[in-house]
């Protein structure tokens, strides 16, 4: 993983550019990163802030050959080597927002952004893209999320080494990756219950128009979040749009 870098200055998006790349054939393991994304988009069809040498912006090209159902595991996956990484690496604790933003006191410092591309019952292949909030000082962040982001260096005070911390990632990536090959989904999803953000927690939820409350209680082997409702069911969270506020 990572055998083959692309490293640019300025892109649009790093995703874009590896969709490019897959569909030109690059192997499995190709890695984007830029230093600057014009237009880095995040999951909802938001938009992810992105400047210049303030953080790292990568999209990975996965070529895998499980079937497509499995492919949110890889976004929790990613997650969950963000925040190993985090932990030991950088030294703050982070929690996983499900699915997959890596939070610290209720901030955000990194996102995950997985694309599909299959076939019929084959994956051709993902691309997995992290934003991580890197070096930002609070005032690179618009004004409106400066209350809702973070970043490393806001956290521990310190700047880091954008090379070291992208290493680090690319290798605990591939030895997680190696590890759900040979042994499935189940260390990982211990390992994201330890990180998981409210479990245990009773929260807000809303689906299709109605707002319930229910308690948070782990992840599916599907991806999807277990969440117990007032009848004491366990239901399957997909999609829904969970309050995640107070
Ligand atoms: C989210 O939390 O909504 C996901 C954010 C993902 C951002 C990364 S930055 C590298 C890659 N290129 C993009 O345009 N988006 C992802």
């Amino acid at each position: 993983l990572g055998q083959r870098l692309i490293h640019k200055a300025s892109v649009t998006s790093t995703q874009l550019i590896a969709h490019q790349e897959a569909q030109a054939g690059a192997e499995h393991g190709t890695v984007i990163i830029a230093d600057e994304q014009t237009k880095g988009r995040g999951r909802l069809n938001r938009s992810w802030h992105s400047y210049k040498g303030e953080g790292i912006w990568m999209s990975i090209i996965l070529r895998p050959t499980f079937e497509p159902h499995r492919s949110p595991q890889i976004t929790l996956l990613a997650a969950t080597v963000l925040a190993e990484v985090f932990k030991t690496y950088v030294g703050i604790k982070p929690q996983i927002k499900w699915p997959n933003d890596l939070l610290t006191n209720g901030k955000k410092l990194a996102g995950i952004l997985t694309e599909l591309q299959a076939e019929e019952d084959r994956v051709n292949y993902i691309v997995l893209g992290m934003g991580i909030n890197v070096n930002q000082p609070s005032s690179s962040f618009p004004e409106d999320i400066q209350r809702k982001a973070s970043s490393l260096k806001i956290e521990t005070g310190e700047s880091l080494e954008l090379t070291g911390l992208i290493k680090e990632i690319l290798q605990t990536f591939e030895k997680r990756y190696n590890e759900f090959n040979e042994e499935g989904f189940r260390p990982i999803k211990l390992r994201w219950e330890a990180f998981g953000y409210r479990l245990g927690e009773m929260v807000p939820i809303q689906t299709y128009q109605k707002e319930w409350n229910g308690r948070i209680m782990g992840i599916e082997d599907d991806g999807a979040l277990r969440v117990l409702d007032d009848k004491g069911q366990e239901q399957k969270l997909y999609s829904a749009e969970i309050q995640w506020g107070k």
